[in-house]
């Protein structure tokens, strides 16, 4: 195996298994079903935010617990509910949907303190109160990076994801 592949072809394991688990184990199925930017999905959205958080931390080498940065990334949106219907719970959903978001991670997971901090912070600046965790920085910063591509390019971030999948499971 070309060992510049190695370290993609091991995202995608650490992740499909993360994924696998908080399906089983919770909810994280029902994010399919709600559309977070454009034609993305919450899931999707998720899912793209996990893979590049892992990525940037592998890219730039930082000293990180990759579990909780998966686990953390995947459940930062767990809110649970399309926030483009019109109802008086989803007024200032920027603002509110982290507290949300962890609310319902907790009922359903046992989270530590990094994982809890990442799911809560994600929104800075927008809520004022900074992460605390290298890897709720890292979250932070993914997140923002995918949002803003998902909807100003996201046709682009599928290609890139697509390519480096194939390249990845395919050609290594
Ligand atoms: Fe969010
Ligand atoms: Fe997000």
């Amino acid at each position: 195996m070309n060992p510049e592949n190695r370290p993609i072809r091991s995202i995608f394991t650490v992740m499909s298994t993360a994924i696998r688990t908080l399906e089983k184990e919770g909810r994280l199925t029902m994010e399919k079903s709600y559309i977070q930017h454009g034609s993305t999905s919450v899931y999707e959205h998720s899912v793209k935010v996990a893979y590049t958080s892992l990525y940037f931390a592998r890219r730039f080498r930082l000293n990180i617990d990759e579990k909780s940065l998966i686990r953390g990334a995947l459940l930062h949106d767990y809110f649970l509910y399309d926030w483009h219907e019109k109802d008086k719970s989803h007024r200032l959903h920027g603002f509110y949907h982290p507290s949300t978001a962890l609310r319902n991670a907790k009922e359903d997971f046992d989270l530590n303190p990094i994982e809890e901090n990442m799911i809560a912070r994600h929104m800075f600046p927008l809520t004022p109160i900074p992460p605390r965790y290298k890897e709720a920085w890292i979250l932070c910063l993914a997140d923002k990076y995918c949002a803003t591509i998902e909807t100003l390019f996201p046709l682009l971030m599928w290609k890139v994801l697509r390519a480096r999948m194939i390249k990845a499971l395919f050609l290594s």
